[in-house]
């Protein structure tokens, strides 16, 4: 009878602490959830960067959109750009939803979002991919030489366009 007894308050221990446990989890689910929609890639989506200095703003991409300069923007963005590949944050396919996204605010940028990224003129984001953004987790590429930079901004313009 002892027996059953403690087995009893055993089996009751093991199953309200599952409960509890359960609860926490539902009540803890650090996910992030941004008009009601979870992970869903936000465009419009909202900005707040510093705006580049004036002679960066003037900037245009020097080199041609070919199949080279996109393809090592793409090196540059998947894996070799220091201090980590952009698709950490920015995604593989650019929304804005890498593996980081959940511990970044504000979010990264989504380069599928035509109306957001598309009025950004080159030089903007020139200065953000050497500089980093103050005050977000985008961080300054400094070792990029300035062919790299330009190589991973039409790689990033590619995600907005409707054929990519
Ligand atoms: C650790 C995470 C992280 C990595 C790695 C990262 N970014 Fe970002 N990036 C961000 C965040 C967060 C923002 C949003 C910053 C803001 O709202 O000002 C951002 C914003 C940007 C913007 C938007 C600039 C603007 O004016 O709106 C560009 C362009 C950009 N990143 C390019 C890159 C490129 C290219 C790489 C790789 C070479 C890269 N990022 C790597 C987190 C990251």
């Amino acid at each position: 009878m002892k027996r059953i007894i403690i087995l009893g308050l055993f089996i009751f221990s093991v199953i309200t602490t599952s409960l509890a446990w359960g609860w926490t989890l539902v009540a803890h689910p650090e996910k992030k959830v941004e008009g009601g929609l979870e992970f869903e890639p936000l465009c419009p989506q909202a900005r707040k960067t510093v705006t580049a200095p004036e002679k960066f703003l003037k900037m245009k991409n020097p080199l041609p959109p070919s199949h080279e300069n996109i393809f090592a923007g793409q090196t540059l963005f998947h894996f070799d750009s220091q201090p980590g590949p952009c698709r950490v944050c920015h995604g593989i396919s650019g929304n804005g939803l890498g593996i980081l996204f959940r511990e970044l605010t504000p979010s990264p940028r989504n380069f599928t979002c035509s109306q957001t990224i598309d009025p950004l003129p080159d030089g903007q984001l020139f200065w953000v991919i050497r500089n980093g953004s103050s005050g977000t987790e985008m961080p300054a590429f400094k070792n990029l030489g300035d062919d790299q930079v330009w190589q991973l901004i039409h790689y990033i313009r590619h995600f907005s366009k409707e054929d990519h």
